[in-house]
């Protein structure tokens, strides 16, 4: 038997269910702030992820999909959406009309070769929003409060976790006083953070290792470090989170695992699915568009991981809908496909072709949970009617097909 790739999972049933019903709030709730469609490529030139992702951190450095085409182009499947939003606004020259905003909602498949393990595959799905061409925290807040508003809608408990991750003035300085401290200490951290020390000391904060972990108790912080224009900005993020009643904690080890943030930096964390707990992380890039060989222009956005929400989203309970349509003679069937048709306008119709006895399509109605069981029989083409049933009021009528 041919089986999906480790790590690659289908989604049927109830899986595709609560998949697309996180979607279709994630996408409601996004319009409603402001957010338009964008679809990008799921395949890319490997560079724009080297670039922008960071050559030091984990997505790039040991788990892309890389490979190279027929054409020998190098190209990549993406292990994050914002590098090919950002491609796409630079390509379509948004940048150039930098009096306008814009703001992108998307959602796909993304890919990263990390070890399978619960909540964490190799091919999973996120639903993302990036926000182009305002510098204001205002922003971030309510990029914040707009995920707030989506988990609310799902029915999901979270921990917000923010930080500040500086900007080209504060953090330059700090990342050099973080080394010095890192360089006391190099022989009792991890082999990991070691060779983090000189690719990108930043992500050493970030060491689940629980000695490492001990050591940088001790290790210089940023929050204490940011300049004016950072500190006031997190200082903000953090009235204005409070005053919307949206619980945070400001981890000052928050560094997220790709390179391209500054300034807000946070997390969405879920105390109920085990080690794998991120469900939504994201932040401000003011950096990345200029540095991807576009005009200057800040942004934030972030991405919410949809498997691991649907292990906690709470399904509305799921209400009879529709109708099933059958006959108790084949000879009938003709008279159900311009019922069918006219109903399909606006409601969801499934016909049984096979002729049944009425107790068997009422089975067959029930399993589908249809409302309406809709069945023709001798009588009813005798009469021109049909008979149908409310599977939820548990009343039957017989209508004239006109009625009907
Ligand atoms: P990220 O934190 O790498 O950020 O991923 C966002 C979310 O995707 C995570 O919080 C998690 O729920 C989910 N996720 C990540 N890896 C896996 C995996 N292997 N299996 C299952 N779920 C996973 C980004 O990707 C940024 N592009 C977010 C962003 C948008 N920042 C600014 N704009």
């Amino acid at each position: 038997m041919i089986k999906a790739l480790r790590g690659m999972k289908d989604l049927l049933f109830e899986d595709g269910n609560r998949f697309i019903y996180i979607i279709e709030t994630a996408t409601n709730i996004a319009k409603r702030y402001g957010y338009n469609y964008i679809e990008t490529p799921i395949l890319e030139e490997t560079k724009l992820f080297k670039r922008s992702v960071g050559e030091s951190s984990d997505i790039v450095g040991k788990e892309m999909y890389q490979f190279i085409d027929k054409g020998n182009n190098d190209v990549c499947m993406r292990p994050e959406g914002t590098a090919g939003v950002v491609r796409a606004f630079i390509q379509n020259r948004l940048d150039r009309r930098q009096s306008e905003k814009f703001k992108f909602y998307y959602y796909g498949a993304m890919f990263r070769y990390e070890r399978p393990q619960k909540g964490r595959l190799r091919e999973f799905h996120q639903f993302g929003c990036e926000s182009f061409g305002e510098d204001l925290v205002y922003e971030d807040f309510t990029i914040i409060q707009m995920i707030g508003d989506i988990f609310k809608s799902l029915g999901i408990d979270y921990r917000l976790e923010i930080n500040s991750l500086g900007c080209s003035k504060c953090m330059p300085p700090y990342r050099e006083n973080l080394i010095k401290f890192l360089n006391g200490c190099r022989d009792e951290l991890c082999e990991d953070c070691n060779r983090r020390i000189d690719t990108n000391p930043i992500r050493v904060l970030d060491c689940k290792n629980k000695n490492c972990q001990s050591l940088l108790i001790n290790s210089p912080k940023l929050i204490d470090n940011l300049c004016s224009s950072c500190k006031s900005d997190f200082n903000r993020l953090k009235e204005l989170l409070s005053s919307a009643d949206i619980d945070y904690s400001v981890n000052s080890n928050l560094v997220r695992g790709l390179d391209y943030y500054n300034k807000t930096a946070f997390e969405f964390i879920s105390n109920s699915i085990g080690s794998q707990s991120a469900i939504a992380g994201g932040g401000r890039y003011d950096k990345l568009v200029e540095f991807l060989g576009g005009k200057s222009t800040p942004a934030v956005g972030f991405a919410l991981g949809i498997e691991r929400i649907m292990e906690l989203v709470k399904m509305p309970n799921r209400k009879r809908e529709g109708y099933y349509m059958g006959v108790m003679d084949s000879s009938y069937i003709d008279r159900l496909f311009p019922l069918a048709h006219k109903k399909r306008e606006t409601s969801s119709v499934t016909i049984e072709y096979r002729a049944k006895k009425l107790k068997a399509h009422l089975k067959g109605a029930d399993k589908i949970d249809a409302r309406y069981c809709v069945v023709i029989g001798e009588d009813e083409v005798k009469n021109g009617t049909v008979w149908v049933k409310d599977l939820e009021k548990r009343e039957e009528t017989i209508l004239k097909i006109d009625e009907f």
